[in-house]
């Protein structure tokens, strides 16, 4: 009875990954040393391995591991494991919801806002001008900030930014309620969100029904001069048409940490656009720290044939 941590879709993002699997493996045996943990490559005999925790695993290679009872992502994300058409659904599926990974993308949710909206570049630029310039708009505060996707990570930010004092609106598939925030639901409601959103920012999950949802025609529906902030997934936007609406001058900018590919290559438009900011997905990245316990708990539930905590929905994908 193994755990095998795989992490790294080949065999140079697994070196990319060599600390991570191996803070996993640390912080895993501090709760228990006797757990025997393996890492992808190096796993022994697949029969061994009954739980595996995963980040973007080599496509395919879960099939070899016949005795798996439930599969762990070290992400909030499950998306990742989705993507392998040989995944066994039948194979229960967690994800991590870790209020430390929370603060974090809230955090750079809110620092990225908060920059948009006090006008930071623009003051930083007059400074260099030496130019005293008390003209307004002095910030953008009155604009509504429309976060799309309500859920754990979603909710979080909306409290963390009406309590800043913003306008903040919401919209996911199911009906939420939360103090200060004016809440859209469902595809019904999703172009009067849209067209109330002077701020967009992406916190869904990746699934089939949101993929691309970043498109010509929502981004389109937003105000004039909208901002974009995605920290969900790269696939969520279509990155030829956020060129378009930035390059007709109908968004004002966007703040990127996630990309169709990663690492961002090089010759990619992106990364020189001056209304774009380009960050190496780094909005939150899983602390095995903090996350150890709850997915060492799984690993006992599942040993004693208990259900999972924070399972997904294998048909919804999230
Ligand atoms: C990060 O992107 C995650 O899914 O945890």
């Amino acid at each position: 009875m193994a755990i095998a941590i795989l992490a790294g879709r080949d065999s140079i993002e697994q070196k990319q990954h060599e600390w991570f699997s191996k803070s996993w493996r640390e912080e895993l045996l501090a709760l228990n040393p006797h757990l025997d943990i393996r890492i992808w490559p190096d796993v022994g005999n697949p029969a061994d391995i009954e739980f595996l925790l995963v980040w973007k695993h080599p496509i395919g290679s879960l099939n070899q591991f016949s005795n798996v009872k439930a599969i762990q992502s070290l992400g909030a994300g499950v998306d990742h494991i989705f993507v392998d058409p040989d995944i066994n659904t039948e194979v229960p599926i967690a994800r991590i919801i870790d209020p430390y990974m929370a603060s974090d993308i809230v955090q750079y949710v809110t620092a990225y806002a908060l920059q948009h909206i006090k006008l930071i570049k623009r003051w930083s630029e007059k400074q260099q001008q030496k130019l005293w310039n008390k003209e307004p708009p002095f910030n953008l505060s009155e604009k509504m900030i429309g976060i799309m996707g309500m859920g754990f990570l979603g909710s979080k930010a909306a409290h963390v930014l009406t309590a800043l004092g913003l306008k903040v609106s919401g919209w996911s598939q199911s009906e939420k309620n939360i103090s200060d925030v004016k809440h859209y639901t469902g595809d019904a409601e999703f172009s009067d969100f849209l067209s109330q959103s002077d701020m967009l920012i992406c916190m869904l999950p990746l699934t089939d029904k949101t993929e691309n949802i970043l498109n010509i025609k929502t981004l389109s529906q937003l105000p004039e001069d909208a901002y974009l902030i995605n920290v969900g997934r790269g696939s969520h936007l279509v990155e030829e048409d956020l060129l378009t609406v930035l390059d007709s001058g109908h968004l004002s900018g966007a703040c990127l940490d996630v990309f169709r590919q990663e690492p961002l290559p090089v010759e990619h438009p992106f990364w020189s656009h001056p209304k774009i900011q380009v960050t190496p997905h780094i909005a939150s990245v899983t602390n095995a720290a903090t996350a150890a316990p709850q997915v060492y708990e799984n690993y006992s539930r599942m040993m004693s044939g208990q259900a999972l905590l924070r399972q997904v929905d294998t048909k919804k994908g999230y």
